[in-house]
Formats: structure tokens, sequence, C-alpha cells
């Protein structure tokens, strides 16, 4: 999608602001809107910022793209019913960002400079949150967001310029595009990290046992992080209990500039089967085998009964749950 300027930030601001029923029915909700309860103007307005499109033989409205609102800032997206090489849909997640803020500001607080890097960022969250957050610290900030998916890096790029945010944005598997002599004082990274029987989402995927693209981003912080710098990893683990999960270990292998703590994440926060909160945390590991029925997840059809064979396998190895957790990454 073209990148879309801050004119029309305050055409999306509004629009959420005035009418922010049928803001949610079409942007969020994926709702066709009779043409007849909109006014001409606002149509015509939102037709021109390539938002929405008008479908003649009902004369009804549809959205051409997904928009979230969050923290003060608004996200373009797909909408998860787009199964074709969607990008990461938009779920709560980037802003776990914001509610483990407070460990950060404490370690970065009066800092002249700050840069920081959100690692695997899809489409800007938390990234364009972050420079938000960071600049409330430090009044040099640089913040660069990376990602593997062109449409996703395509996606960031309109959300920073919708939210007039100054961060950069990246096309690069990993920090393969950034040059080696660059390092951050924060790190912030969401890899994909869902276990699953077969490779079936580049934006989800994280191995059979969902700690393989974690395991990669450990190791780039342990070589990309400045020493008195500071970490953050989004992801999954199995475990049996808190100084139980199998991440521990390659915690331990692979940070040697740096130690560790490990927050288990409260609340409805696990699994989302349509991009909404649901399930406890940590669940059964026999919970994974519900993405079988998931149509909007489960894009590969992988059949349910590779879900319970891969649970199966797990418990064989000696682990019952699965953890949602935030890994802090700090000088030893
Ligand atoms: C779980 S999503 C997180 C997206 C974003 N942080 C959010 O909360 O909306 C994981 C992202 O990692 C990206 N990704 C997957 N493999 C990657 C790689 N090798 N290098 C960089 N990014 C990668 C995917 O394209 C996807 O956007």
């Amino acid at each position: 999608m073209e990148p879309i300027s801050c004119i029309e930030y305050s055409l999306i601001s509004r629009f959420f602001k005035e009418r922010n029923d049928l803001f949610t029915l079409l942007f969020q909700d994926e709702y066709s809107i009779p043409s007849e309860i909109l006014d001409r103007q606002t149509i015509v307005e939102l037709q021109e910022a390539n938002l929405i499109y008008l479908d003649e033989s009902t004369n009804n409205l549809k959205a051409l793209v997904k928009i979230n609102h969050t923290n003060g800032i608004f996200l373009c997206t797909d909408f998860i019913t787009q199964t074709n090489n969607r990008v990461f849909p938009f779920v709560d997640e980037g802003n776990i960002f914001i509610e483990y803020f407070s460990n950060v500001r404490k370690h970065l607080k009066s800092r002249v400079k700050i840069s920081a890097w959100d690692m695997c960022t899809g489409s800007g969250h938390p990234l364009i949150l972050m420079e938000q957050e960071l600049k409330k610290i430090s009044t040099n900030v640089n913040v660069i967001g990376t990602d593997i998916n062109e449409r996703a890096i395509d996606y960031c790029r309109t959300n920073i310029a919708l939210n007039n945010s100054r961060t950069e944005v990246l096309l690069s598997h990993f920090d393969v595009n950034i040059n080696n002599s660059v390092s951050f004082d924060y790190i912030w990274s969401n890899p994909p990290f869902a276990l699953s029987p077969q490779q079936d989402s580049l934006h989800t995927y994280g191995g059979r046992y969902g700690l393989e693209r974690t395991i990669d981003v450990i190791r780039i912080i342990n070589k990309r992080l400045d020493k008195n710098g500071m970490a953050q990893v989004l992801t999954y683990s199995i475990g049996n209990n808190k100084t139980d999960l199998l991440v521990s270990r390659f915690l331990e292998q692979e940070l040697s500039n740096f130690r560790y703590e490990i927050n288990i994440l409260s609340g409805e926060k696990i699994w989302r089967f349509d991009g909404k909160k649901r399930c406890i945390n940590p669940m059964p590991i026999e919970y994974m085998a519900l993405r079988s029925t998931d149509q909007l997840y489960n894009l590969n059809q992988v059949p349910k009964e590779s879900w319970l064979a891969l649970s199966t396998e797990i418990k064989q190895k000696g682990y019952s749950h699965l953890y949602f957790v935030l890994i802090d990454i700090l000088p030893l």
C-alpha cells in the first residue's frame, strides 16, 4: 500500500473520534457499510485516501485495510481474513512493550542518547510506541525496525508516515543488513515463536518446539547489545514451572555477556485463535491442538492428529505446559 501522509492522520483521527462506531465496523470488524449512512464528503475523503471502496453493485462501502488504534497511534495491517501472504495480524502483543516498559525506563534513564532496535517489527508495533516512550527519557533517540517480510516493511513505512514518526525501517533477515560496527542500547524482539508440526507461516512459525527463531534472536542480542544496554524478548517456552523452562537452557548457553530474568506474563494473554486474548498462562501443552480447528491460523490445514502427536512428543520429553514469557536481558 502507498505511504499515508500526515493529512490522512487528521482524516483518520477525525473519523475515529466523530464516528467511532462506524470506524470500528469498517476498519476493525470488516463490515460492509451502506453508503447512505455516511456523509458524502467523508466517503470521498476516505476513498481518495485509498482507505475504502464503494461496491457499486450493492452501494456498500468496504475497507481496503485494517486500521488498529492503540496507545494513541494508528496501525494499518491486513485483515486476519486475508489468508494469502498476509502480514502478522494486529494483536496486543506489541502493547506488552508498554506494560513492561518501567524496567527499561529504570535501566536507561538519564542517558544522553539512546539507540534502539525493534528486531522483527512487522508493521511497526511496537516500533512507533518505542520511539514515543524513549523520547520521554532522552532527547536524542534513534530507533530502527527490521523485518524480513517486504509487505510488512511496506505497512511499517505507511504506519511511520501516518503517525509522523521519525523511526527508520529496513528490510533485513535479522541483523544481516545492519552494519557490523553498530550496537544498541535497547533491543526489543517479538520473533515468530509458535510451535507447530510443520512450517506454517513466516510470521508465527518458531520451529517444532517453538524456539528456533528465539535462539537466533538471543545470539544476535549477545552480539549487538551494548555492554550496558538492555533487551527484551517476547516468546513462548515449553516448561514445567518458572525454574524449568526450555528457553532457560539456551539463555545459559548463548548469553556470555549478559544475565537474564524471565517474566511469566499474567492474565489471559496466551494463544489467539481470532486475534483476541483467551486462554490461561501457562496452558496445558495439549491445548495446542485447538489450533487445528482455527481456519484463520491453521492455514496449511495441519490435521488435529499432528498437533496431538506433537503435544504427546513434548510431554514425553518431560514438558507439560506452554509459557508465554518476556525475557529481560541485562548487564552482568
Ligand atoms: C510475531 S511477528 C511480530 C510482529 C510485530 N512485532 C508485532 O507485534 O506486530 C514476527 C515477525 O518476524 C518477522 N520475521 C520472521 N522471520 C524473520 C527473520 N529471519 N528476520 C527478520 N524478521 C523475521 C515476520 O515477518 C513477522 O513480522
